[in-house]
């Protein structure tokens, strides 16, 4: 079991939670996941760490709280217990100094973007970070990632805070101003990212983007997370979450991605009935 030692409301659907964890914080890097178990009979979920830290012994998680499960998570309080916690999973992000990094993303990835920006600043790079959201009440992040920008933008759909648009406008913007860009990293929902990479790839812009594929035991042994690359078959858990965005069949993955609706809705109904 594993404690938890701090609960937050980022918006009125996320969730944050800080557990103690001490073997995963001391080898987590930006870019992995875990595998969370909020109860002894729940389901196995995937979440990319929103932090850690090897000094407090704790892991932070952010949830979209949309299913059983994360449901579940977001009623969760200081002093509960999650069930099971595994990992560090997935292959860390590739750090190095590339130059000028302009990294993008959007709703609950915002949460996952934060460690990855912050090992980019750390690495030696320029940070342009793109943050985007519906609206302003459903930013998150914006502080943490703002103090580890170089340059930093905010976009909403609704206008109500920065660029009234998309996080893919001001990365037009930046081409069509011939910014020098040496690699986009992009995170958040499957058409947002295939956006991006379809604008960079006439440039040759390098550009990682983190998927998201349904994800079972997350260490390579079920093939639930299967994605396509430049034709190939990899494991999103194992081989990624990071791949070439030039690479990756987007609409191969949003077919698989609603694999499972039906069942997701009718879990939900129980839960939702039983309460
Ligand atoms: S989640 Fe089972 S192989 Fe990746």
């Amino acid at each position: 079991m594993y404690e938890i030692v701090k609960s937050e409301k980022l918006t009125p659907d996320v969730i944050k939670l800080e557990i103690r964890a001490p073997h995963i914080a001391k080898k987590a890097k930006a870019g992995q996941f875990i595998m969370v178990t909020p109860t002894e009979h729940g389901e196995r979920i995937p979440l990319t760490m929103a932090d850690f830290s090897p000094e407090k012994g704790t892991v932070t998680i952010a949830a979209l709280e949309v299913g059983k499960t994360t449901k579940e998570l977001g009623k969760m309080k200081a002093g509960d217990s999650v069930f099971s916690l595994v990992g560090p999973l997935g292959l860390p992000t590739h750090l190095k100094q590339y130059g000028n990094v302009v990294s993008i993303g959007g709703g609950i990835d915002l949460a996952l973007m934060y460690p990855v920006v912050r090992a980019f600043k750390q690495s030696g790079n320029h940070t342009i970070n793109i943050v985007g959201a519906r609206n302003e009440k459903l930013l998150m992040y914006e502080k943490e990632i703002q103090s580890v920008s170089n340059e930093f933008f905010v976009c909403t759909d609704d206008g109500s805070k920065g660029h009234h648009g998309f996080v893919s406008d001001v990365l037009k913007k930046l081409i069509a101003e011939n910014k020098k860009i040496d690699l986009v990293y992009a995170v958040g929902p499957i058409i947002m990212m295939k956006v991006i990479a379809n604008i960079t790839k006439p440039y040759n812009i390098p550009t990682v983007v983190s998927l998201n594929p349904i994800m079972v035991d997350g260490t390579g042994m079920c093939g639930s997370c299967r994605v396509i690359i430049a034709g190939e078959t990899k494991f999103g858990c194992v081989d990624g979450p990071e791949f070439d965005g030039h690479k990756v069949d987007f609409d191969n993955l949003t077919a698989r991605n609603k694999r499972y609706i039906p069942e997701e809705q009718v879990a939900l109904k129980r839960f939702q009935e039983a309460k």
